[in-house]
């Protein structure tokens, strides 16, 4: 019997039992409250109201009272629970435990020993198994235990029509509720699975209600199956309409907090691939740092998570929650996003003289046409003594020839990165530059003033406007990022992507900031960049430093106080770095244990 049925009998009798007791009682009996005398006596006092003089239809009131007390409190625990289980299920977002919690609370409510949810694949043509449980037989199966490998069940059969064999299926097709008091003995639908399933375990699966779960469209994005429900002595008994309307109730419920959450997932899902694609996008613009982003990622959460591990120690008061994590990650990945906007060739200088080519080639064609002159005038020099009938081998001209070799040898040295710059060398720089070579009727440098300065650089390639330029890219990063509207959970994201390459002294860039102006995740983020670029292979003009060896420079920039001395130290002695060189280095450059 349905409750609302259930509710007009009991106004119906409430109403009919009121003109009973208007009948009988009058007007001075009905006053409530102290002074009032009843007429039958006091044992008949009903808290402040007697009913009636009739003890039958005082009976009678009593027991209605009490039924509707009962009625209410029991409809009002149920709307409690069902209010209580939509919030709950509207919080959960964790896709698996959603799934487990809509069929705990199914079974709580309806009492059954056992509860399957299918959820309808993408191409609306299975059910897949997402949730299996039974308490007798102590199975858990699906949701956080894993994913359930059970063949789905088809909504079709292999000729196109309905699958109305298979009970969920029938409810998935038709939508609509079935309740069945005994498989065994049900007709309408091929139980053959289910007694195969209690053949092989000793179960006997009786009563069982089917409820397809409506979206906010009314499409059915799954079923929910309980299993015998069982009276309070464990008895399987049959489930009643009550259960019925009660899981019809959860289950509209459930389905939307799935879509809601489906919804929520793909958004996020979307959020993080074009995450990804961006940084794949920076990471693509150069060939030296394919996976830079990745790895710095990879750094990063390690060393949050081994945070997160301690106990004791500098970080034992320190706890990042899953949306800190997912915050730092989101920073990891797009830390140097800046990097869109830096020149490809300055970010891949691998020479002094590189700009969109390597402009060694430019000057040695100058260098080959000013020996090619030097060579054409001795010739001519030569020629010209002959016809004079003197002698002279041009011997200042051979010598000039080869300086000109030897100073090419020195400039295309000098070229390469690796070729620290002192003063001596700067100045034989500066001294060949002026020499000059022929170009048509003018005499031009050898090398100009720009091509100077790049040879000139003292460490590496870059010129200091270059090296601006790529740092500038820390601050773009901010820029670009600040423009995003994150989430709320993700509101630090430009700002602890932007910081990673400040340093403690305050020497980095791009503001400068100092110490505790420098939040936690900056400094992780700081740690694994620097960390990965030392190790990196793949970088123009030097290899990959060994795990020792980076650790080593590590140390140093600890020293000078730019990294932070409790996370490096953290790291080290955590074996982070080595755990991360097993899984991203080569052999060769994992020199520690
Ligand atoms: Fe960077
Ligand atoms: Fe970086």
């Amino acid at each position: 019997m349905y409750l609302a049925e259930i509710y007009c009998i009991v106004v119906t009798l409430e109403y009919g039992a009121l003109l009973a007791f208007r009948e009988n009682a009058g007007a001075e009996e009905m006053r409530m409250g102290k002074g009032f005398t009843c007429p039958m006596g006091d044992d008949r006092m009903r808290g402040p109201v007697c009913y009636a003089d009739d003890e039958s239809i005082d009976r009678l009131l009593e027991s209605i009272v009490s039924s509707v007390k009962d009625f209410t409190e029991s409809q009002h625990e149920v709307i409690d629970r069902l209010t209580r289980i939509g919030s709950a299920l509207s919080a959960e977002h964790n896709l698996e435990r959603l799934l487990e919690m809509i069929v705990d609370e199914a079974r709580k409510f309806t009492s059954a020993d056992g509860g399957t949810l299918y959820i309808v694949d993408e191409d609306e043509k299975h059910l897949h198994f997402e949730i299996v449980q039974n308490d007798s037989l102590k199975v858990r199966m699906g949701g956080t235990a894993g994913k359930i490998i059970w063949k789905p069940v088809a909504l079709y059969n292999d000729d196109g029509s309905p699958n109305h064999a298979n009970v969920s299926s029938y409810a998935a097709i038709s939508g609509e509720v079935v309740n069945i008091p005994d498989v065994y003995h049900a007709k309408d639908f091929d139980f053959e699975g289910t007694r195969t399933f209690d053949a092989s375990t000793g179960y006997r699966s009786t009563s069982m209600l089917v409820v397809p779960m409506h979206d906010h469209e009314r499409n059915v994005i799954g079923v929910l199956q309980l299993l015998n429900a069982l009276d309070s002595s464990g008895k399987v008994i049959s489930f009643s309409a009550e259960s019925r309307r009660l899981t019809e109730s959860l289950a509209s419920q459930a389905a939307v907090a799935l879509v809601n959450n489906r919804l929520i997932w793909d958004l996020e899902n979307l959020f993080e691939s074009f995450i990804k694609t961006i940084a794949h996008a920076v990471d693509e613009k150069s060939p030296y740092t394919g996976s830079h982003g990745r790895r710095v990622v990879d750094i990063t959460m390690r060393i949050a998570k081994k945070i997160n591990d301690m106990n004791e120690g500098p970080f034992s008061a320190v706890h990042f929650n899953d949306d800190q994590m997912n915050e730092l990650r989101i920073a990891a990945w797009l830390h140097d996003v800046g990097k869109i906007a830096v020149p490809e060739y300055v970010m891949d200088k691998s020479t002094k003289l590189q700009a969109l080519f390597d402009r060694i080639e430019m000057v040695k064609t100058r260098f080959e046409v000013l020996k090619k002159d030097l060579e054409i005038q001795r010739l001519k020099s030569g020629m010209k003594a002959k016809k004079a009938g003197q002698g002279g081998n041009g011997s200042a001209l051979i010598e000039e020839m080869k300086n000109v070799e030897e100073d090419y040898a020195f400039i295309e040295t000098v070229n390469s990165g690796s070729e620290f710059m002192s003063d001596d060398k700067i100045a034989r720089v500066k001294a060949i530059a002026e020499k000059t070579w022929t170009l048509g009727e003018e005499r031009i440098p050898l090398i100009t003033d720009e091509e100077t300065e790049n040879l000139s650089v003292r460490k590496g390639t870059l010129t200091k406007e270059e090296r601006d330029t790529i740092n500038n890219h820390a601050a773009l990063t901010y820029e670009i990022l600040s423009q995003v509207p994150f989430p709320r959970k993700m509101k630090n994201v430009p700002w602890y992507a932007s910081t990673h390459h400040e340093y403690l002294n305050g020497s980095g860039y791009p503001k400068g900031l100092k110490g505790d102006e420098i939040p936690l995740q900056s400094r992780i983020l700081t740690v694994a960049d620097v960390f990965e670029a030392l190790t990196a292979a793949d970088r123009p003009y030097r290899k990959g430093n060994t795990v020792s060896q980076a650790i080593k420079i590590l140390g140093f920039m600890v020293k000078d106080g730019q990294l932070d001395k409790d996370l490096f130290e953290l790291s080290v002695n955590e074996k982070v770095f080595l755990e991360y060189a097993k899984t991203e280095l080569s052999p060769s450059q994992i020199d520690m244990e």
